[in-house]
């Protein structure tokens, strides 16, 4: 097949690239600034020769928007906005238009756009849309607000000829450099992977073979639209998601950080806090009523797993040393 994949340079895209094209398939990925074959260059605002790539498409998955790891600032907050609802909309525009579009096109979203909450899980069908918690910082409506944008900008194209799916992921673990299951081990690593602000919020995680799957899955079931959770089933607090890190590691003890001490860590980090409070217990209700297995639905094992594989990363390093 032939998949495009706009913003695929990042973290998922990288997840993403190399799984579909381990398996046979032509990815082109829209990038800003192209350096590699299988690259063209978009600028994720305004048409472009680029569209000429998903005319004739089978399938496009949209990963593009700024990174969210970074303090939430009113300019930060507007380019998270804009980035992700202009690149929504450019897309669409271009399926819309296109002679032979894609069947499908699947448009990256959050399980941010959940509530902030630990008492019960949110499932497509049941869970609670953020924005009106009580007991939150304010500006915490603002990334769901981004969300619900994203997926309205999909939602409102014209695209009559392509199935559109909203994947709400949850963090994809993969044992990338510079992913955030990189971080979390880094931390860890230096003792610093205890619990946030007594670690009662719950985290939300997928590990980057599920999360292939699970978009292998959505692309071969022509009856599946719609907003979708990507999630392990077993989302955990944070509390014990550190401590399962801890001992895949092998570091016995993580330094307990309180919520001050957290945003002094997120300030020097250039990240914000959210990503770290906001509690995100999502599940994958209609994966698993669609008969989705995860290969790793528990977290324990998941990051034995990541734990093996970033070792094995690094193994060719240390023996050219
Ligand atoms: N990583 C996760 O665990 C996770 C979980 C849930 C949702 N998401 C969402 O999934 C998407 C991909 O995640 P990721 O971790 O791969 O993100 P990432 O590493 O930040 O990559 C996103 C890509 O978007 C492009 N981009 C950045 N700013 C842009 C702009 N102003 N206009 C157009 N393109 C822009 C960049 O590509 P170029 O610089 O090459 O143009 C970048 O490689 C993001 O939208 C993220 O919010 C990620």
């Amino acid at each position: 097949m032939k998949i495009v994949i706009p913003g695929g340079t990042g973290q998922v895209g990288t997840v993403l690239n190399r799984a579909l094209s381990g398996a046979g398939h032509e990815v082109v990925v829209l990038t800003r600034r192209p350096t590699r074959a299988g690259e063209l260059h978009w600028d994720g605002e305004t048409q472009g020769p680029w569209a000429t790539a998903i005319d004739g498409s089978d399938i496009v998955i949209n990963l593009a928007g700024r990174s969210v790891s970074c303090r939430y600032t009113a300019p930060n907050l507007r380019a998270m906005m804009d980035s992700r609802v202009h690149s929504t909309r450019v897309v669409g525009e271009a399926i819309g238009a296109a002679a032979r579009p894609p069947r499908v096109w699947l448009q990256m979203s959050t399980a941010t756009v959940y509530a902030h909450r630990s008492d019960a899980p949110h499932d497509e069908a049941t869970g609670v849309i953020g924005g009106g918690e009580p007991d939150v910082p304010d500006y915490w409506a603002y990334s769901v607000e981004i969300a619900k944008e994203w997926e309205r900008a999909q939602e409102e194209a014209d695209t009559p000829h392509t199935r559109k799916v909203a994947l709400r992921s949850a963090m994809v673990m993969s044992p990338d450099r510079g992913g955030v299951f990189d971080v979390l081990l880094r931390l860890t690593r230096l003792g610093l992977g205890g619990p946030v602000a007594g670690g009662g919020q719950y985290v939300s995680w997928i590990h980057e073979r599920d999360f292939v799957r699970a978009v292998e899955f959505l692309v071969d079931r022509p009856d599946l639209a719609g907003p979708v959770n990507l999630a392990a089933p077993e989302p955990l607090p944070h509390r014990a998601f550190m401590r399962a890190l801890r001992s895949a590691s092998g570091v016995p003890v993580g330094l307990p950080a309180t919520r001050w001490m957290a945003e002094i860590g997120a300030f020097a980090l250039r990240s914000d806090t959210e990503l770290l409070l906001k509690s995100r217990r999502v599940v994958p209700g209609r994966l698993l009523d669609e008969g989705f297995a995860f290969e790793y639905a528990r977290w324990p094992e998941a990051a034995d797993d990541l734990v093996r594989r970033v070792r094995q990363r690094r193994l060719p390093q240390a023996q050219s040393v």
